[in-house]
């Protein structure tokens, strides 16, 4: 249900529509909670810009174990998750589990690819590595000049615009009331009163959800915009020129091409720290055409259908900030960086379970805790608000 009249009170209120939020609602809601989503534009956020890598593997950096025992454990229970939304929205979410081939041109994208794997093969994560002459096996398309590979069988890809539509549908079957407006956590003293709409309207409620992606930042100083930029290429019907992802780094830029069955292929993405910027330059299409053509000649013939700016919520520790927040009732799903389509599931059920059940289940989701140690500890949270002592004693003067 989508309402421009906002209800007066509710369980609980979600910010954020995008599939972190519309995930949130849906298992809060078949959970039992009366819930409320506030959006202005659900969907038009990172969640609808993204290419739907479900990538644990492939992005792995030293030092950031947790964010990857993370990400396999959400890329494991894919199935499950998207089998049951599946069934309950009707939606085909473009699950594909095709695996990803990471290539290199050069000496130095070569020596770049064996370290990467030996991290991988370090942390038991699968990977093979391939010659040339095999990248061009598994992807007849591949330039000439690709030196060497590495598959990655386990990370795979989902098409997002579809999980959030599916997304959406399911939550609305299980009683969620979506708001379009925006909104801002309000306490009275420590409770937290509910969600102070932009039309000045409160909407009272004992728990909000923060999943507002970059936007976050308002109220999550520790959460900062890296804009991502993507283009959509569109392949001749029946011609596949990739099968799976392919994905490099090109002139010390990452690049990654993400084929789906209908026949776009995604060239992405961009990271980029210039704050909440939405605007997609033209050095930034001339960059990413350019690396995807080095890997993909034929992408030069290719239809360009679209190009896209959003921002991604980093954090400092690139970890996400999943769980109850310093101010009691305000719980906090943000901050999931370039994953936030692979953890939407895994932080709908750690949201559910603090909220419901008292507290985040055992397991990697326990990494995330808003208030780990640390920099991205979210010790300053921004609510709007009134202090009634404050108030009395200002009253009286
Ligand atoms: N997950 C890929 C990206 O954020 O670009």
């Amino acid at each position: 249900m989508l309402l421009d009249v906002p209800v007066s009170a509710t369980d609980v209120v979600v910010l954020g529509g995008g599939v972190i939020g519309a995930a949130c609602a849906w298992r809060l809601a078949r959970r039992g909670l009366r819930v409320i989503l506030v959006d202005p534009a659900p969907g038009s956020g990172a969640s609808g810009a993204a290419a739907g890598m479900l990538a644990p593997v492939s992005e792995v950096q030293p030092g950031e174990e947790p964010l990857l025992r993370l990400g396999c454990h959400a890329a494991q229970g894919y199935p499950d998750f998207v089998r049951e939304l599946e069934r309950v929205s009707g939606v085909v979410t473009g699950y594909r589990r095709c695996g990803t081939l990471a290539v290199a041109l050069t000496a130095d994208d070569r020596a770049r690819l064996a370290e990467n794997r030996r991290l991988q093969a370090g942390l038991g994560l699968t990977v093979e590595a391939l010659t040339g002459r095999r990248c061009r096996d598994l992807e007849p398309m591949l330039d000439p000049g690709v030196s060497a590979g590495t598959l990655i069988p386990d990370d795979h890809q989902v098409d997002p615009r579809r999980l959030l539509e599916a997304l959406r549908i399911a939550a609305t079957a299980a009683g969620v009331v979506t708001v379009q407006g925006s909104g801002t956590p309000e306490r009275v003293d420590e409770a937290l009163a509910g969600v102070r709409l932009d039309s000045g309207t409160l909407v009272r409620a004992p728990r909000v959800v923060l999943a507002t992606g970059a936007w976050s930042r308002s109220v999550v100083p520790a959460v900062r915009p890296v804009k991502g930029q993507i283009l959509r290429l569109r392949m001749p019907a029946g011609e596949h020129v990739l099968r799976r992802t392919v994905r490099a780094v090109v002139h010390g830029r990452d690049v990654y091409l993400v084929p789906r069955e209908n026949g776009e292929l995604v060239v992405g993405a961009t990271s980029e720290d210039v704050g909440l910027d939405q605007r997609v330059t033209a050095g930034a299409v001339h960059d990413l055409l350019r690396d995807a053509q080095a890997l993909v000649p034929a992408v030069s013939e290719l239809e360009l259908t679209g190009t896209t700016a959003r921002c991604r919520p980093g954090t400092p520790d690139n970890l996400p900030l999943i769980g109850p927040s310093v101010v009691p009732g305000l719980t906090l799903a943000t901050g999931h960086h370039r994953n936030g389509v692979l953890l939407c599931a895994v932080t709908a059920d750690a949201v559910a379970a603090a909220l419901i059940d008292g507290e985040v289940p055992e397991g990697p989701v326990r990494a995330c805790d808003p208030r780990r140690p640390g920099p991205a500890r979210s010790a300053d949270i921004v609510t709007t608000g009134r202090d009634t002592a404050a108030a009395a004693t200002a009253g009286r003067r």
